[in-house]
Formats: structure tokens, sequence, C-alpha cells
């Protein structure tokens, strides 16, 4: 998720830009980059790391224009360096973007044989040459920009400068957020609200295919394709961290209403539908070299360690391979047998998690391949990896993991095809009703956020309970843990996962009228012997909370609480079950009154033993 910033006006426009960057700071970035239009040249100054960099480069040396573009980048394509950081140039052309471009290389390679030298590794860059080779065609700017933008397959938003045309900024969407602020004979352009609320309140949330020249103090809006567009602009009256958090009351919240999206960044691009295969491509290791791998070694902490253990279910399921999945701090210390044959994953959000930073050396020094589920490109977790799949979740502000976690779900299935597909143990015949589960996921992951009314419903009705429980079989038994640990980490509220078939083994004891369960009761292969373990909770006064599918209503009339999900393939089914289970843990914590993004005790990233 990269931040964008425009700006077209009388007044100076590089402190504009900055100031505008840093509104974006919690999108979180890599790298940041601003151009201005000075006297008909393109002035572009870039850096890595953080936004400091770039102002202190300004400071050095100030750029000087009222026509300028910005960007801060959290790298999906290729590492965060200065040399692919945004903007990019191609000829007179300058643009930022946000976005994945999914038929990015096809384009290069056609704009390679017309003789385009690239300089970054990023999809960003063929925009700039796509737009500039048809300038070199004899198109205007406005054309060429309308023209390339329809070239692109996948999401981008983008604000875009040309030498040719000095006085003049152009601004477009197709998938990606886009806010334009409509000033007095002066315009700004931006991902989201916050850079442009000092300077307007009035503002445009342009819609996918549609565009905006401005030029001469005008704003002109359009379709794409240049029909013409009646415009309504919004009078926007949030406090500046209302805006951070796009209107909702916490980051987490926000986050937990992201993951549609980042899971559709996720899948962007990888499922290769006329070869029936992914592309993974950082994984690193060859056909050759996942073919060669007998056993897998899991390998993470926390939430990353739940997504760990449904990635076991994957993988032995459709890879037919033996998978341990270990607490890297209990891996790390325990002499782990892993060799050659061993691949080891390494799940982390962070990628800095200490414990698991250790688990890969470990493991690495022992022979084993590596390869890191990663949410942040160039990590020392993904850059000490043979290998890395990125989710692309953007930044997680919230210190509970909630879209980062179902990424990382996601992430684990599309390696599992890869593995299987390159191991023989998938064929082609197999693959086709697994992409059609993920390419429908973000749509039921939608509906299953239809349920937040009903859950802070449940929240309410349960808040004051002092333990809870959680139970799940199969490859929902991690989400039950899952479900556990948000509740605590965020509420404080002891809470417990346990596989439901463990209930005769202990935990029954636990069960009176105090309690609530929660249970997870999808129609999968589990069912029958769930709603069992269901009924020895209810049988002894337990406060049973069902999750069930749609449609099941052998349950509605034992549970005390029932709350219905779509039907969907069990293989992503945690997916979204992980929905109500974060946002029972938001509105507890919410109604107890806790700081929901920044709980007690814990911190983002476990850098330290
Ligand atoms: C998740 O809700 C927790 N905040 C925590 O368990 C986290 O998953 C764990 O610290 C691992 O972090 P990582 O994914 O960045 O390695």
């Amino acid at each position: 998720m990269c931040g964008i910033v425009g700006y077209i006006g009388q007044q100076p426009a590089a402190p504009i830009i900055l100031a505008g960057l840093q509104k974006l700071e919690y999108r979180g970035y890599d790298s940041a980059g601003i151009c201005t239009i000075d006297g008909g040249f393109a002035d572009v100054r870039r850096s890595k790391g953080k936004l400091q960099n770039l102002v202190q480069l300004l400071e050095d040396s100030p750029l000087q224009g009222s026509v300028a573009i910005g960007h801060t980048r959290w790298a999906t394509h290729g590492k965060p360096t200065e040399v692919n950081a945004h903007p990019h140039q191609a000829g007179p052309v300058v643009l930022v973007h946000n976005g994945i471009i999914e038929n990015y290389l096809g384009l290069k390679m056609e704009l390679r044989d017309q003789k385009h030298n690239f300089k970054s590794e990023t999809d960003t860059e063929v925009i700039a040459h796509l737009i500039e080779h048809k300038m070199i065609g004899g198109s205007g700017f406005v054309d060429a920009v309308r023209t390339s933008l329809q070239e692109l397959e996948g999401a981008y938003a983008v604000c875009l400068v040309s030498e040719t045309e000095p006085g003049m900024m152009i601004a477009a969407k197709h998938g990606s957020p886009l806010v334009i602020g409509l000033g007095d004979q002066e315009f700004f352009v931006a991902s989201d609200i916050p850079p442009i609320l000092n300077h307007t309140r009035e503002m445009v949330f342009l819609e996918d295919d549609q565009m905006v020249v401005f030029k001469d103090g005008f704003a002109h809006f359009s379709t794409l394709a240049g029909g013409p567009l009646t415009i309504t602009p919004r009078h926007i009256d949030w406090s500046p961290l209302m805006a951070e958090k796009g209107g909702y009351r916490h980051f987490m919240l926000k986050e937990i209403f992201e993951q549609p999206r980042a899971v559709q960044d996720t899948l962007a691009g990888r499922l290769l539908e006329d070869e029936w295969d992914v592309c993974l491509d950082n994984i690193g290791l060859s056909d050759a070299k996942l073919a060669q791998v007998r056993r897998v070694c899991i390998v993470a902490c926390g939430t990353s360690w739940h997504s760990g253990l449904v990635g076991k279910f994957l993988l032995e399921e459709h890879c037919r391979l033996p998978v341990e999945v270990d607490i890297a701090s209990e891996f790390r210390y325990r002499n782990p047998v892993v060799g050659p044959e061993t691949l080891l994953i390494a799940i982390s959000q962070s990628g800095e998690t200490a414990d698991t930073l250790a688990a890969v050396r470990e493991a690495k020094l022992r022979g084993a391949l590596a390869i890191a589920v990663c949410n942040v490109i160039d990590s020392s977790i993904a850059r000490e990896t043979d290998g890395v799949v990125y989710t692309h979740a953007g930044p997680e502000i919230g210190v509970a993991s909630t879209k980062a976690f179902v990424t990382q779900l996601v992430a684990l299935y599309l390696f599992m095809l890869r593995l299987g597909r390159a191991g023989g143990s998938i064929t082609p015949e197999r693959m086709m009703p697994h992409f059609t589960s993920l390419l429908h996921l973000p749509a039921l992951m939608e509906q299953a956020l239809l349920l937040d009314n009903a859950v802070e419903a449940i929240a309410r009705h349960y808040q004051h309970a002092g333990d809870f429980l959680f139970l799940g079989r199969g490859i929902n038994y991690p989400i039950a843990l899952e479900g556990a640990l948000k509740l605590k980490e965020i509420s404080y509220i002891h809470a417990e996962g346990y596989p439901a078939g463990e209930m005769k083994h202990g935990p029954i004891a636990l069960i009176d009228e105090n309690l609530p369960v929660v249970v997870i009761a999808l129609r999968d292969r589990h069912y029958e012997k769930v709603v069992s373990n269901m009924e020895e909770v209810i049988a002894r006064g337990g406060r049973v909370i069902a999750f069930c599918t749609e449609g099941d209503d052998e349950v509605r009339n034992r549970a005390e609480t029932v709350l219905y999900l779509p039907e969907c393939s069990e293989w992503i089914a945690p997916v979204l079950l992980s929905i109500p289970m974060q946002l029972l843990a938001y509105h507890v914590s919410v109604l107890k009154g806790n700081d929901v993004d920044q709980p007690r005790n814990l911190a983002k990233s476990v850098t330290v033993e």
C-alpha cells in the first residue's frame, strides 16, 4: 500500500507535497520521492528509508515550481531501493502510482522490444514508458495517458505530469483509492484524506475509470474514455486523526475491513489460469529444488504460528509431505532434526521477530532450504531466507494482527499449490476448484464482514465473562486458537483455544453456566463430531456461541447464540472464520474501554528474545 500526493496551483509545491507525505506516514513506507515541474523541466528527488531522508535531501537542494507529485512506497514489487522509489520517469513523463499492475511483465517485454530501457524492477515504470511510447507515436499527453491506462490490468491510482505540458497535472484510478481536493484555483490529489484536510474540505472521491486533468486553474473531470462526467464534491469535516483511520474508530477495525482488498492484492498476478499454475516471483527455488523437498518445518510466533498450523493441513493434504509446525522460540533451542531434505517456512508479518529469525539461521546452519511468508519487503527474515512469498496486506498498524494473518493463510495456500505443481502431487486438472475458491474469497469475506453488528451484539452480551473457551477441529482448530489469542490480547479476558475432541481429556471440567464456549461447527468433514462436542458442553450448562454454515438449522435450537457464515470450501474456511473472531475480540475490547490498537504490555514486533 503506497501513498501518493499531487499539487497544482499558485503556491510553492514542494512543501505541500512533503507535508502531505508526512500525513500518509501511518501507511508505512520504505522509500519516498517527489518531482516538481519548474520552467518546463521535471526535477525528481528520491530516497530510501524514512521520509526524513527526503526532507533532508530537499533542504540541501530545494525544489522550485508550483506543480508537483510525491510518493511514499510500501514495496510490493522490487526491493525498497532508491532506484525503485517513485516518481518514475520516461522521457518527459513522470508519475507516481499506488496499486499492482498484473500485466506489467508482458507490457514491459513489448516496450523492451520497442527499445525502451528500464532502470527499476517496478510495475510502475512500465506505465511511464507506455505513455512515453504513445507520445513518441504522436499522441498528446492527455490522450497518451487515457489509452495507456486502458491497457492496464490490475489496480492503479496515478498522478502524472509531463515536461511537454508544464501547467498540467493528471490523476486517474482503477481499484486503488484517490481523493481530489478542490481549492481556489488550486487542486490537491492524494491516496487518502489526511494530506488534503489542511488545505480544503471540499473533496471528490474518484471512482474507477475516472480521470481528471488540471490546467489553467480548472479541473476537467471525465471518464477514462473521455466521456462527460458530473461530479459531486463532498464536504469532509473529519479531524486529522479520524482521517488517518479512514473514518474508522481504530486502526484495527480499519484493517479488519481492509481484508478483502488485502487478499485481492495478495492474489493479484499470481493465479496463472493459462497454465493452471501459481506464479511466486520471489520464491527463489526452482521446481527441481522444490521437488526434492521431503519434509516441511514451519516456524513462527503468535498469530503467525496459527497460520502455520493451517498451512500444515494444506500442505499435508495436497502435497502429501510431512509437516511439523513449531513455535520459533522452542525450535531454536531444541536441537532440531533438519537437513537438506527439509524445507523450513518462516512466517512473520514484520520479518523482524527475533525468535523466528534465529530459527531461520539455525535451520540454514543445518543445511535446510528456507523460505519466508512475510509482509515487509527486504526485512531481515526475508533477506536471510532463500525465497519469500510476500503478503500484500499493506502496513498493519494495529498490534493485534488481522489482515496480515488472513493474507498469510492465502500466501500459504498459494505456496501449497506451487509446491504441489512442482512436486507433481497436484495436476493441472485439479487446480480449477482451488482457483475458483481463491478468486471468490474476497466476495465471501465482504459477506462475513456484514456480521459486524451481530458480533457486536454478542460481544455486548458476553463482555463480563471471566473466561472464554474456543473449540474447533481439523483445519479450523488453529482458528479456535487464533480467536482465543485475539480476545485475550486486546480485551485482557483469559481465553483458551482447544481441539474440540480434547474436551473429555480435561477442559470439560471447566464447563459451567458462566463459561461462554465459542464452537466452530461448519458443515465440513468434522461437523457431526463437533456437534456432539457441543452437546457435551450444553449438557453441562455451558453457554455455546456457535459459528455455523448458512442454512444449518440443526444447531440453531441447541446453541445459545448462532452466527452464520457463507458456505465455502473447507480450505478457505479459516480465512472467513477469522473475521467474526477478530470482530468479537475488537468489540469486547472497545466495550471494556481498552486501547484496542496498542493493548497493554504488547509490541507490534518482538525484535528481542
Ligand atoms: C498477533 O495478534 C500478535 N500481535 C503476535 O502474536 C504476533 O503475531 C507475533 O508477535 C508474531 O509477529 P510476526 O508475525 O511479525 O513475526
